[in-house]
């Protein structure tokens, strides 16, 4: 397939109402939920996506019941185990992006060595955002900035000029390129403090489909989706033919 997003990030959304549906408790629906990320995962790096970004767990999912923050810590904690094997058969890096302080230090020390056994993936980037808000984010590189503005006073050195490139380069995410497409399930038409800032120019797909209902179908169409977009950052159509 030509034109294949490079990044795409999906807000998995929906579970929660996924077991409602079935009288079930929301955990359930977390439950059913990290089947569609096995799955997601592996056609997305059947597709040739080089980065697949998913946000799991937001700074504000924090405010949950405790019950339900618990037992999305030890389905992260379980995926970490049950994936391994997944990702290494697929050449599959794994790395987590977040405030990760905020974390028990068993699932840290979890997290920490499956992105070291995976290190030698080099077909696809997956990137679970984890305790991550895009204002947390934007705020933690302001002040890595401020801190080398004062490191560079110090040593009676110039301060850094900011540029947007030196900026992205302070960000969780630096090194990593901004999500071509974003993926909501469940109907909900808003980014929730996600990635603020890299996504400047995603372009942004939303299905009713719950995401313990996403399956292969529903991310080709995503896919073909994007395909039909005319992307062109700020530029005319014809400035983008001549590019
Ligand atoms: C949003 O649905 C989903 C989450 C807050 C958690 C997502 C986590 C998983 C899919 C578990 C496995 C993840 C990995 C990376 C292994 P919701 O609870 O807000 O649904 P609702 O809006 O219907 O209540």
């Amino acid at each position: 397939m030509s034109n294949v997003p490079k990044h795409i990030t999906i807000i998995m959304d929906g579970n929660g109402r996924w077991a409602k549906q079935r009288g079930m408790e929301r955990l359930f629906g977390h439950r059913a939920g990290k089947e569609s990320v096995s799955q997601a995962c592996e056609y997305a790096a059947e597709m040739g996506v080089e980065y697949l970004s998913l946000f799991a767990f937001s700074e504000e999912n924090w405010n949950r019941p405790e019950a339900e923050v618990n037992g999305l810590m030890r389905l992260m904690a379980k995926a970490m185990v049950d994936e391994k094997p997944t990702l290494l058969k697929n050449g599959i890096r794994f790395r987590a992006i977040g405030d990760l302080s905020r974390l028990d230090a068993s699932l840290v020390e979890d997290i920490r060595q499956t992105e070291r056994d995976t290190a030698v993936g080099t077909r696809m980037t997956l990137l679970v955002f984890l305790s991550y808000s895009g204002k947390w984010d934007v705020l933690q590189a302001a002040e890595k900035y401020a801190q080398a503005c004062t490191e560079a006073v110090l040593a009676q050195q110039p301060v850094p000029a900011l540029t947007p490139e030196l900026y992205a380069s302070y960000l969780s995410t630096a090194g990593i390129p901004d999500p071509d497409l974003m993926i909501r399930t469940s109907g909900e038409q808003r980014i929730s403090n996600y990635m603020l800032w890299q996504c400047a120019y995603t372009e942004f797909y939303f299905t009713d489909v719950l995401w313990p209902d996403f399956r292969r179908a529903d991310f080709a169409k995503a896919i073909e989706a994007f395909q039909q977009r005319k992307r062109r950052f700020g530029l005319t159509g014809e400035q983008i033919i001549e590019k």
